[in-house]
């Protein structure tokens, strides 16, 4: 069976290397839309302005570029219908925002086609912005014939007032990679619409839900509901997730996990392999997981590597076994990370401690880059280790300045991720703060440590209790088997 396996890179670039052809059951992609719009990992203000060290997940702003044209050129070459389908595009859209996306897409969508077996199915998820254009796209590449369902995911939100009906769904176009695919006839639960509730159903002593028919010149008959459930359309009314759900982690553009578990129950068997190259917070990988199915992941970021690491492990704990492949695993690496993308670099070191980013740091965030919660030594009371990563030099000054953020936030245990080996005044300094007793583990724990990131790679971890992790930034996944009832829907206005 696959290893599951988290890549981070550019797809691309991932499937070209690593995924073989015809090896992938199903897949899913939820790719950044063309909606003009930056999704931070939101840190924006009441106000409406940002803080001023927003941490940027990714962009959804495309630009026709010379990049562009050079991958254009080299679709259009490549000659067939995608070939003709870019050459419409760029006819009628001309060089603009909508052609970069699509140009963006194609050469991802034919390799996503690649590596699916001929039973495979691919749900492409976008909105109506980009959606009539993907299909274009989808036709021109898996062939119209295999063009299975365009789904609605309808969902309700706040609603503002605006000179058009309210956007309230998502499309998801759905096809075959051949038109015998993998396809389950899942069931829903009868509602208002389907009957049921309404009065022209009755149960009968066998608990069976019927109504009675009439037809000309016959005694009315009982026509039964299967009891089975009914058969999913079209439209789905799934929650969207809103800000208090319990499954919520915080990434901008996280999705039910009962979408995908519909989308995966449907469209593959346990054992089969779900991938998803825009993999985000993790929703496909977790909900794969959960029903039996080994997966491959891919994303862009590092923040989205260690947000589904620790998704997965706040779901399955040491019961999910995976790879990753594509992360700095060497010093060197490391420190070109950090020369290319301080945030990037930031993420990726508190992924190999477990820990979770914190906002850049108004008030009691202030000077913390990221945390770990734990339970402490009473059931209701948790503790926190507070984390500050710096990649450039360091002194005794940054562990005085962590040792007053410990005070100020009455935290249990500092710790300070650096490169650079620490200086004699720096251990010095962290000496003198003492130490974190536990009472329930009978040992005590270094207040102030200071941790290199050679160190980790080399397999060192924190010096704590056991981890439970809550967190305040990128909340905690709830354990797999508690899901229910998670994704209330938001308020109407
Ligand atoms: C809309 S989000 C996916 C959200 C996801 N469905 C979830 O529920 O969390 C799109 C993701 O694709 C990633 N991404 C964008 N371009 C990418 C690329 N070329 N290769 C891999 N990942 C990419 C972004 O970093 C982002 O996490």
């Amino acid at each position: 069976m696959q290893e599951n396996t988290l890549y981070y890179g550019d797809n691309l670039d991932v499937m070209r290397r690593h995924i073989k052809d015809e090896t992938v059951d199903l897949v899913y992609l939820d790719p950044p839309f063309n909606s003009n719009a930056n999704y931070n990992v939101l840190f924006a203000e009441k106000d409406g302005s940002k803080a001023a060290s927003q941490i940027q997940a990714f962009t959804d702003t495309w630009k026709w570029d010379q990049e562009d044209e050079a991958v254009y050129a080299e679709l259009v070459t490549r000659g067939g219908k995608v070939s003709k389908v870019m050459q419409a595009f760029y006819v009628f859209l001309g060089p603009c925002d909508m052609l970069s996306y699509l140009t963006m897409m194609a050469p991802r969508l034919v390799e996503l086609r690649r590596v699916m077996k001929p039973t495979a199915s691919i749900y492409l998820h976008c909105d109506p912005t980009a959606s009539h254009y993907l299909k274009m796209l989808m036709d021109a590449i898996f062939g119209p014939g295999n063009f299975r369902n365009e789904v609605v995911w309808s969902y309700r939100r706040y609603t503002a007032k605006s000179n058009r009906f309210q956007r309230l769904h998502d499309v998801i176009l759905f096809y075959g990679r051949s038109d015998s695919i993998i396809f389950n006839d899942i069931r829903g639960e009868y509602g208002e619409k389907s009957g049921k509730a309404d009065s022209h159903y009755k149960q009968d002593e066998e608990g069976r839900w019927f109504r009675w028919q009439k037809r000309k010149g016959q005694e009315p008959y009982k026509i039964f509901l299967s009891p089975e459930g009914r058969r999913l359309g079209d439209v789905w009314d799934i929650p969207h997730i809103n800000a208090s759900a319990l499954e919520r982690l915080g990434y901008p553009t996280q999705k039910p996990q009962a979408l995908l578990e519909r989308i995966i129950s449907a469209s593959s068997n346990p054992g089969d392999l779900v991938f998803d190259p825009f993999g985000g917070c993790g929703t496909t990988i977790t909900a794969a997981q959960g029903l039996g199915r080994p997966w491959i992941g891919i994303d862009i970021t590092h923040l989205a590597i260690t947000l589904i690491k620790a998704r997965l492990m706040d779901s399955f704990g040491n019961a999910v076994a995976f790879k990753t492949i594509g992360e700095p695993t060497s010093f060197h690496d490391a420190e070109a990370l950090a020369a290319s993308d301080p945030y990037q670099f930031q993420w990726w070191a508190l992924g190999l401690v477990g820990a979770r980013p914190v906002e850049e740091k108004k008030g009691s965030d202030k000077g913390i880059d990221g945390r770990i919660i734990f339970q402490g030594d009473k059931p209701e009371v948790f503790e926190s280790v507070i984390l500050s990563v710096k990649a450039g030099h360091t002194n005794a000054a940054h562990v005085r300045d962590l040792k007053g953020v410990l005070d100020r936030e009455k935290a249990a245990i500092g710790v300070l991720i650096s490169m650079q080996e620490p200086t004699a005044p720096m251990r010095m300094e962290a000496i003198t703060a003492g130490f974190y007793e536990s009472e329930v583990w009978g040992r005590k724990y270094p207040k102030m440590q200071l941790v290199t990131v050679a160190e980790l790679l080399a397999g060192k971890g924190i010096d704590m209790p056991p981890i439970k992790q809550v967190n305040r930034t990128f909340k905690r996944a709830i354990k797999a088997e508690s899901k229910k009832g998670e994704a209330e829907s938001l308020p109407l206005d």
